[in-house]
């Protein structure tokens, strides 16, 4: 069975207050609502990274994860955080190659090949972003373009470190603009991920990978694309800066 999973990503948003603040209601919730079939994870900025740690503490099924890595492991790279200082304070999760880092910092494909090592070694679970622009879906071709971006990035680890990445399926069209894709839209491509998957890992192995849909999803429309046999959960940005839409769609399961 695999995991059903929902990531909030606050990308660069919250002051130390405010991420205090959420993160404490977004913990107390979790326990009054007993939430255990689940799995969330909160990826706030750098800065709120170890004080939320302090107040997630063992809360069951609620972990804490990054929104970025080096790709190196440690060094003179002025400004970079390594995988293993995330994991040092109980980190356990990364997101990697969202299309903001793609598009803003260059990001590609190559260099997310060795993020995503990084992540693994010091386990990590990479939360691996895939999507494609509005230009592509309209040309038809966003199936070949988002599955080139894991070929390129994934197909060179092995099957035992791909079953321990989460891939989360976000189109750029749909990211921070409450245009979301239909939930139609999200099985047909998660479907396909899957099935590219399988063909170079097996089929028992991608049957077991989670594969979370990401863009404007809110408490509104997460039900109807979570019900998708190939939607295993969501990564949420704005409404995972609000405890109560972020509880509320983790709750659609
Ligand atoms: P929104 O939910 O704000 O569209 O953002 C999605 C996203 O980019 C999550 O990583």
């Amino acid at each position: 069975m695999r995991k059903k999973i929902v990531a909030g990503n606050w990308k660069m948003n919250l002051n130390f207050e405010e991420g205090q603040k959420l993160t404490s209601e977004i913990v107390n919730m979790f326990k009054d609502e007993n939430l255990k079939d689940v799995i969330a994870v909160i990826n706030p900025p750098f800065v709120h990274l170890y004080p939320a740690k302090k107040l997630i503490g063992d809360t069951p099924n609620l972990f804490l994860g990054s929104q970025n890595c080096s790709d190196k492991s440690s060094g003179a790279y002025t400004g970079e955080i390594s995988a293993g200082m995330l994991a040092s304070f109980g980190a356990k999760y990364v997101i990697l190659g969202h299309s903001e880092r793609r598009e803003f910092f260059k990001e590609t494909n190559e260099l997310l090949t060795a993020k995503t090592r990084q992540a693994l070694d010091n386990d990590l679970t990479p939360i691996f972003c895939c999507g494609e622009p509005l230009e592509i879906r309209e040309a038809g071709t966003h199936e070949e373009y988002v599955k080139q971006q894991l070929t390129e990035s994934l197909f060179g680890f092995s099957a035992e470190e791909m079953s321990k990445i989460v891939i989360a399926y976000e189109p750029i069209w749909a990211i921070g603009t409450g245009r979301t894709a239909s939930s139609d839209q999200a099985q047909q491509m998660h479907a396909a991920l899957r099935a590219h998957l399988a063909g170079k890992f097996g089929s028992d192995l991608a049957n077991d990978i989670s594969i979370l849909y990401g863009g404007s999803c809110n408490p509104s429309n997460a039900k109807e694309i979570f019900s998708k046999p190939d939607v295993d959960g969501g990564l949420i940005g704005g409404a995972s800066l609000k405890s109560r839409d972020f509880v509320e769609i983790i709750k659609s399961f």
